[in-house]
């Protein structure tokens, strides 16, 4: 059958109702979502698709790190899968297509595939990866990365959220109330090529009225936690000389901190997006402060040497209090396969769709899955750029656009 009728089975309407159906999962009052990684949103999540799949025939399975896996199968079923797909978590405040986009639109594809009566040689595969925001679990991006074996699932396991819930505690709650077959051992196993579809997250395919983003890279990232240590006394009876004020030290290194990263360009992307200062009463001095960063630039060499520099300021401008700096994440910055980025700019362009190179300001499960095979991202445009917030919004048109890219890509590569 003929390319194109993989495309022009791509149903708009089917695709958007998906995501409306997916949104009231976790579904906030401003129209956003709060689906955290292994929350009971997020296995309601898991649960809608293996529903969605098991009425379409195609197989369902998760591995040891909660990576639920979608398979349509090949005509050969020995030989290695094309996947596709991203996250259904998301951010405590988050959108209805950060991540989720991305799984529906792989979805869609095997929707379109099977409708189309394509048979492809390697089988097709969807896939939603674990805990991508990294919000509630730190390290982010965590079920593609134990499945690239960049992060051990041991440690993984052991990882507590900002309660205390250890990951597996929350891990097996999550499977038990969204069943599906396991794929046994370790999480991994070998893949021909992954393309993840996902929303802009930024202004510029708007600006520049283009529906397809051909994506060539993503930019390096590191998470940190820095910790300041002082001493809990009376607020109304401790002189100033005598305070050991761990939230003021933690505001000195922040300060410090922000004057650091401000690198003239705005390149480099410096954000403190958690603090906690305890014990959280107004009338006692804060004994202890925490506060997250994430730090992002596109050259290594220029988030090495801001790791130095954070490490000597929480050196420098603790004292009173005493003060560490943790590394939680370094992601290098990635560059996308160059066969998959020609052949998605060469579908957009068959279909008619304005397109642009693009580079990713944000991260991505495909950055993991780059290091095992051939990898490329397809970006749509979202409305003013605007993510990472629950006003987040894209058209069903753009949506649509991007799944038929995805789907003409997938069934290429699948044949070859
Ligand atoms: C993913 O949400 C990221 O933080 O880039
Ligand atoms: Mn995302
Ligand atoms: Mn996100």
């Amino acid at each position: 059958m003929a390319e194109s009728s993989v495309a022009g089975a791509v149903r708009e309407d089917r695709l958007w109702q998906r995501h409306a159906d997916m949104a009231k999962l976790g579904g906030t009052p401003k129209g956003g979502v709060n689906r955290q990684a292994l929350s009971a949103e997020d296995a309601a999540a898991r649960n809608l698709l293996g529903t969605w799949a098991k009425t379409r025939g195609f197989a369902t399975f998760t591995d040891a790190i909660g990576n639920l896996f979608v398979r349509r199968e090949g005509t050969d079923a020995k030989a290695q899968p094309v996947l596709s797909g991203s996250h259904m978590d998301s951010q405590p405040t988050g959108g209805r297509f950060d991540g989720m986009y991305g799984v529906l639109a792989a979805f869609e594809a095997l929707e379109a595939l099977e409708d189309a009566g394509v048979k492809t040689r390697r089988p097709v595969m969807a896939v939603a990866w674990t805990n991508e925001e990294g919000s509630r679990f730190q390290p982010g991006a965590m079920g593609s990365a134990v499945f690239a074996g960049h992060n051990k699932l041991d440690e993984m396991l052991q990882a507590k959220d900002w309660k205390g819930v250890v990951l597996k505690d929350a891990l097996a709650e999550t499977l038990k109330a969204a069943p599906a077959p396991r794929h046994e051992g370790p999480p991994g196993f070998p893949l021909d090529f992954y393309v993840e579809a996902h929303i802009e997250q930024g202004p510029r395919l708007e600006n520049e009225k283009k529906t397809i983003g051909v994506v060539t890279a993503i930019q390096g990232s590191r998470r940190y936690i820095v910790s300041t240590t002082g001493e809990e006394a009376h607020a109304g009876t401790t002189p100033r000389a005598a305070r050991k004020d761990a939230f003021r030290a933690a505001l000195q290194i922040a300060t410090a901190m922000y004057e650091a990263t401000n690198d003239g360009g705005d390149t480099l992307r410096f954000t403190i997006g958690r603090v906690d200062v305890s014990p959280g009463s107004p009338n006692t001095v804060p004994g202890k402060a925490v506060f997250t960063i994430d730090m992002r630039h596109p050259d290594e060499a220029v988030l090495e040497a801001h790791e130095a520099k954070l490490a000597a300021i929480v050196a420098a401008r603790a004292a009173p209090c005493s003060a560490g700096i943790e590394r939680v994440t370094a992601v290098a910055p990635t560059i996308f396969d160059p066969r998959v980025i020609d052949l998605v700019r060469t579908k957009a362009n068959a279909l008619k769709l304005a397109n642009m190179d693009m580079p990713s300001g944000a991260g991505h499960d495909a950055m993991h899955i780059a290091r095992l095979c051939p990898t490329g991202m397809i970006f749509v445009p979202c409305e003013r750029g605007v993510s990472h917030n629950e006003a987040e919004n894209a058209t069903p048109q753009d949506l649509a656009a991007g799944a038929r890219v995805l789907a003409e890509v997938l069934a290429e590569l699948a044949n070859r």
